[in-house]
């Protein structure tokens, strides 16, 4: 309301039913259907009442919160950054905008619209999230074949001259993907940031101690699995989880910890002293219907809040893809995505440059919502 010079007035909003907003659209504007948002500019009265009210009136915004659900996953969109686009589209209706009146009129509405929702997004309580590419599958190839390439090390290359703000490995106790070798080679090459992913594991805390990457993500690790399977449980491993943590942070090396979006795992995060949380977003990405995947956004929105209200700086990862990326982007506290299979599935096709570029894309879209 600042941006548009209007703050010095009360704006009701109401949130209503389908069923109450194609009433009101039949009453007011003789059209027989619902729909998502209507603005009804405040009338002064004839009489001298107006004096009564304490704050000048601007008028009201109805929305129907069932359409803003419906459209919220139509859109692939969280229902908080639906509800803000209503919000602005009906405060522009009031102050005059008008995006049936013309094409001309719809033009600067959009742009209004645009500008706002914008500055919305510039106060997002941390900057926009950026894209840290997981290079493993591209050591996977190498090692079926067990011969040099492709190299990870050079994708790691190609990955920041594209945009990644980061590049993420994991080297697993037993060395199926990732060697060594890379991540020796990386922690001199990468100018970005080197995220290691790692078990718990002695040999492992020593070599990553040596090594001294820009971060360190612990997550659980088992030998049959295909890939990380679920969060770690921290809560039923404080103590060694927490001396862990002391010895990366007497070598200065921040520790971001792999959960699943539970909120009694997000406190014990906090109560061992991470930095960082890295929230699974598996179950999100692997939802059979759209309600699912609803549920299990909110569960991670929900659980980036609280673990940013708890002073957790917020990562989030695994199983995202070109489709369903945007919407965690734009959850506010999450400074980073670590994305891997996608978008090396897709370089095979795009090349990865492309691949990288592609997503990086869509992380800053996903910002905008
Ligand atoms: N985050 C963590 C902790 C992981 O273990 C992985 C998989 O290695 C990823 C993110 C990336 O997952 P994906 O390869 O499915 O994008």
């Amino acid at each position: 309301m600042q941006s548009c010079d209007i703050d010095t007035h009360q704006v009701n909003i109401v949130l209503t039913t389908d069923e109450e907003i194609r009433d009101l659209n039949f009453r007011f504007r003789k059209i027989d259907a619902a729909t998502n948002v209507l603005s009804f500019p405040f009338e002064e009265p004839d009489d001298s009442s107006v004096h009564l009210f304490s704050q000048k009136e601007l008028g009201d915004i109805v929305i129907s919160f069932d359409r803003a659900v419906q459209e919220s996953q139509t859109y692939n969109q969280p229902l908080q950054q639906r509800l803000n686009w209503l919000i602005v589209h009906g405060l522009l209706h009031l102050i005059g905008y008008d995006h049936e009146r013309s094409e001309k009129d719809a033009e600067i509405m959009l742009k209004k619209e645009h500008d706002l929702l914008n500055e919305y997004k510039n106060q997002r309580s941390v900057l926009m999230p950026h894209l840290a590419v997981n290079v493993d599958h591209v050591a996977t190839i190498r090692e079926a074949r067990g011969i040099n390439e492709p190299d990870p090390v050079t994708a790691a290359a190609i990955c920041e001259l594209a945009g990644a703000q980061g590049i993420v490995v994991h080297l697993r106790e037993d060395r199926r993907h990732i060697q060594d070798r890379d991540v020796k080679i990386l922690r001199e090459t990468v100018k970005t940031k080197l995220n290691l992913e790692m078990g718990a594991a002695q040999e492992i805390i020593e070599f990553a101690l040596d090594l001294k990457p820009d971060m360190v993500t612990l997550v659980p690790e088992k030998r049959k699995e295909l890939t990380t399977e679920g969060g770690l449980n921290i809560v039923s491993q404080k103590k060694k989880i927490a001396r862990t943590i002391g010895k990366m942070t007497k070598a200065n090396i921040p520790v971001s910890l792999f959960i699943d979006p539970d909120l009694k795992q997000i406190k014990a995060a906090a109560d061992v002293g991470a930095t960082f949380v890295e929230i699974h977003t598996g179950a999100y990405a692997d939802a059979t219907n759209e309600s699912l995947q609803f549920d299990e956004f909110e569960l991670i929105r929900t659980a980036a809040e609280e673990a940013h209200l708890l002073g957790l700086r917020v990562n989030a990862g695994h199983g995202l893809g070109y489709t369903n990326t945007a919407a965690i982007a734009a959850i506010d506290p999450i400074e980073e995505l670590s994305i891997g299979h996608a978008i090396i599935s897709r370089s095979v096709f795009s090349g990865l440059e492309q691949a990288v570029r592609d997503m990086c894309e869509i992380v800053e879209s996903g910002s905008f919502y």
